[in-house]
């Protein structure tokens, strides 16, 4: 028997203010917009920030829905908005950032859901190169990840079913 390993690397920042400069700005983007979500069930609040190629910052917050299953990830929305306004252009770095009403903790780097993961990783095979992520909260530390397909080892895609 054959065993694989797959692993993958990636920064860790003490604080947000440690990142360079635009990356700081698309993060503070991010927080600034995770009071804007519509999160009434959750009182999860989600924000992301993304830069695309021609500079444009697009922006995405959690959108719940009495119908729970109706609701949609900030990340998904930022991506729709993105790719409606500014058809074809890359994202290059995506910020995600979050406040949790119920516990008032946001520490810890938000990972993106599984979902997410899928749809993050369609954008990344459209526009056929990396889409890079900084992970985090309203404090604490940054996960930066060079590439979506790492948070999605042995990933489906169109690819799959040609
Ligand atoms: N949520 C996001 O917007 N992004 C994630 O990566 C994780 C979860 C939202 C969905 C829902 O509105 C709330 O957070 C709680 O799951």
């Amino acid at each position: 028997m054959k065993k694989e390993r797959i692993s993958f690397s990636y920064e860790v920042l003490d604080a947000a203010e440690l990142l360079p400069q635009a990356d700081r700005d698309l993060f503070k983007k991010a927080r600034e917009v995770t009071r804007l979500a519509y999160a009434p069930y959750s009182r999860f609040f989600v924000g992301a920030a993304a830069v695309l190629q021609n500079g444009k910052v697009v922006t995405g917050t959690n959108q719940e829905n009495a119908s729970f299953p109706a609701g949609i990830c900030a990340e998904r929305v930022l991506l729709s908005a993105a790719d409606s306004l500014y058809p074809g252009i890359p994202v290059l770095t995506l910020a995600i950032s979050y406040f949790n009403k119920n516990n008032g903790k946001s520490g810890r780097p938000l990972a993106p859901c599984g979902i997410c993961r899928q749809s993050l990783l369609e954008y990344e095979m459209r526009q056929q190169q990396p889409i890079r992520l900084l992970l985090g909260g309203m404090e604490g530390k940054i996960f930066v990840i060079d590439d979506v397909k790492a948070l999605l080892p042995l990933y489906f895609s169109g690819s799959d079913m040609t």
